[in-house]
């Protein structure tokens, strides 16, 4: 359980969050945060894995303070973030940048790399290959894979879409349905329609303020969602 509770947040002088709270646990399948570029959805990603402090206000995962934590901690503890950038390791294989994601997990290690082959057929077959000459939706699905090796309770993805073809945003999204069924999945993204669908809780995130919550069915149907974003 990650709770966000009323936290102001800058860089420099510049505030990017107002005043924002926001909670996710185990209990859900796929909470979704949308909004526009530059609202503040990635810096809530990195201030809620211990990258980024809060200049007010608390951020608390599984009830200990993030502030005080390591980030490696908080990936211990079960948040696991995905980051737009992807960070992959190009010049290793595959199979050596799932081996990195395991660090906080290294037990378990061969059974969680099974579990990740059998979600992504396509790493097991390219293991040996370097990361950085997957293709973009190849190199998404092994960011996420990654992600998975340090088994995380609550596995957050930054714009998994962003930079793939229609066709590999749709089957990223499958796959992002299929582990929903496994581990509690928080979804930011500008894609908004394939998000809100998946949803069962959705934020919408503007200027650095959440000015909306509620199912991702009834923001689907919101007359601002529609006239902004659809
Ligand atoms: N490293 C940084 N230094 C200074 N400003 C930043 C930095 N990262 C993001 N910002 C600013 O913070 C605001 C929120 O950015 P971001 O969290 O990346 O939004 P989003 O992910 O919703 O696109 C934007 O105004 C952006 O320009
Ligand atoms: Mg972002």
């Amino acid at each position: 359980m990650i709770e966000v509770d009323e936290i102001d947040v800058s860089y420099g002088n510049i505030q990017v969050l107002w005043d924002l709270s926001f909670h996710i646990s185990e209990e859900d399948s796929v909470v979704a945060i949308v909004g526009p570029n530059g609202a503040g959805k990635s810096t809530l990603l990195r201030v809620m894995s211990g990258l980024h402090p809060v200049d007010d206000g608390r951020v608390t995962a599984w009830g200990e303070d993030v502030a005080g934590m390591d980030p490696s901690e908080v990936v211990r503890q079960g948040f696991v973030h995905v980051s737009e950038e992807r960070n992959l390791f190009g010049d290793m294989t595959v199979r050596e940048n799932l081996e990195m994601g395991a660090y906080t997990k290294r037990a378990e290690l061969r059974e969680t790399m099974r579990e990740v082959f059998e979600l992504f057929p396509i790493l097991e077959e390219r293991q040996e290959q370097r990361a950085g000459s997957m293709s973009g939706g190849q190199q998404q699905m092994l960011a996420i894979g990654r992600g998975l090796m340090a088994r995380p309770k609550i596995l957050a993805l930054d714009e998994p879409s962003e930079g793939l073809a229609p066709q590999i945003t749709t089957r990223v999204f499958e796959k992002i349905e299929e582990i929903s069924d496994e581990v509690t999945v928080l979804l930011v993204e500008q894609h908004v329609h394939k998000a809100l669908g998946l949803a069962e809780r959705a934020y919408l995130l503007e200027n650095g303020e959440m000015v909306t919550e509620d199912t991702g069915a009834a923001l689907l149907e919101s007359e601002h969602i529609k006239q902004a974003y659809l």
